[in-house]
């Protein structure tokens, strides 16, 4: 058993010390009271045998120091290691992130320039336009994706598993992105099983993880390439297979292909853009459905292939297909909205959108100001921003339902945030919105 490392360490300073002392305590004494030579040489002798002995024990002592540290600094080198390696990921994502909420920014900021000259015809105006409706897209994409990223982090992504058409699903992502293939001469294949019953999934996150594989599949092929989408079942396995004939990966990347926010190649001299967060939120979503997903290419610039199974749960409820949207555009002729924000141009937008419908919109751009106008005259509606200073949405929406309650019935309020999380919308329901 190892003694003490402090007393290990007490003995390797003190023994040398306290040894040295009493070796020349006894060679004076014997010089000044003795003065023999033979006597001389005999302690000489014992002494330069206790000095080896001491030596030895000593030598002994700092290996078993030298062991018992050295498992400890090895992990702690690891250890420094791993928290340099992390940081540099972390500055590595922060520029990538911030280079990529740029780019749709710098094409909104530039073409609402070029509209506000009022210089460009009305086909550039409709370019104009749908860049920019591109652009916000493409931000609000990245947007959701850190959110996911942040909620599994946390632990706090959620499925709501419920019956559902798969084929419709897969369909649905599939057909979203042709035009970003055929931009690209790419031919874009979707091949479904329709035997396949409804079967017990969270479709909207199901319809994420397609989205995310033949987007990558498209944005990983070059111009002229070719990206199969196979759908079918192996025994009581769901298996959706996305097959591109693009640039494929490596082992070095495929060993970390669905970490999250991690790039094959994410330098600053990269060709395709992204954040990395898309495979680790694939996994992560089909993985919470009970499934793997695996990826494999022959080799960089020969093609790759990812393959998704999901256990196949029969659907236990009948299918509720989605209200079809009716051809009527909605009306709001007559109905008295109360509009809260405390941002101008939020609140403009608001007011602009809701009168288009005919709706009769009254603007308030604080909680009290909404609260004091909604008690003077109350409006058919209440649509009210959540984070306002001073006192926020939440606050506001109590005092109104105080208000209904001296007048029943409640009236209707929602809330329009860019609080995205799920518990930001529990909180915004239990307020009562
Ligand atoms: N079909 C593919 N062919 C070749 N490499 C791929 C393919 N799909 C993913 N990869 C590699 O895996 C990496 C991680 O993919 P992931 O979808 O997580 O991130 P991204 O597409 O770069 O960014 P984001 O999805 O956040 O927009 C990619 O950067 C790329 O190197
Ligand atoms: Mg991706």
């Amino acid at each position: 058993m190892p003694a003490h490392p402090r007393r290990q360490l007490g003995h390797l300073i003190v023994t040398p010390f306290v040894t040295i002392g009493v070796l020349s305590a006894v060679l004076l004494w014997e010089v000044e009271h003795v003065g023999s030579v033979v006597l001389l040489l005999a302690i000489f002798v014992g002494a330069l045998v206790v000095g080896i002995v001491v030596a030895r024990g000593m030598r002994r002592d700092i290996s078993r120091l030298t062991e018992r540290y050295e498992g400890p600094l090895m992990i702690a080198d690891e250890q420094s290691h791993q928290a340099e390696a992390a940081n540099h990921l972390k500055d590595e994502f922060l520029f990538t992130l911030s280079h990529e909420l740029r780019t749709p920014l710098n094409s909104v900021l530039g073409w609402s320039r070029l509209l506000a000259s009022g210089k460009l015809d009305a086909t550039q105006t409709k370019r104009a336009i749908q860049a920019i409706e591109r652009a916000g897209w493409a931000q609000s994409r990245l947007i959701e994706d850190l959110l996911d990223v942040s909620q599994i982090v946390a632990g706090k992504l959620q499925i709501a598993p419920r019956p559902a058409a798969v084929q419709q699903v897969v369909e649905t992502a599939v057909e979203s992105l042709r035009s970003a293939a055929e931009a690209k001469h790419i031919v874009l294949r979707l091949s479904l099983d329709p035997s396949i019953g409804p079967i017990q999934i969270d479709p909207d996150r199901l319809q994420q993880v397609v989205w995310n594989l033949v987007s990558n599949a498209i944005k990983f092929t070059r111009r002229g390439g070719r990206v199969d989408v196979q759908l079918g079942t192996e025994g009581d396995q769901l298996c959706l297979i996305v097959h591109d004939t693009g640039i494929g990966f490596n082992a070095q990347v495929a060993a970390h292909l669905f970490e999250r926010c991690r790039q094959g190649d994410s330098s600053s001299t990269r060709q395709y853009g992204g954040l990395g967060l898309g495979l680790g939120i694939v996994r992560h979503v089909v993985e919470l459905h009970g499934g793997t997903v695996s990826a494999s290419s022959p080799g960089e610039n020969l093609g790759s292939t990812f393959e998704v199974r999901l256990p196949l749960r029969q659907a236990v409820a009948p299918l509720v297909s989605a209200p079809v949207a009716g051809t009527k555009p909605p009306s709001l002729r007559g109905v008295s909205i109360l509009a809260v924000d405390s941002d101008p141009q939020a609140l403009e937008f608001v007011r602009a959108t809701l009168e288009q419908y005919g709706a009769i919109v009254v603007t308030a751009s604080s909680a009290r100001e909404a609260r004091d106008r909604f008690e003077r005259e109350p409006t058919d509606v209440v649509v009210s921003d959540l984070v306002m200073p001073e006192e926020d949405g939440l606050q506001l929406i109590r005092d109104i339902r105080k208000v209904d309650d001296a007048l029943a019935p409640l009236t209707p309020a929602a809330a329009v945030t860019a609080l995205a999380r799920a518990e930001d919308r529990r909180r915004a329901l239990s307020a009562s919105y």
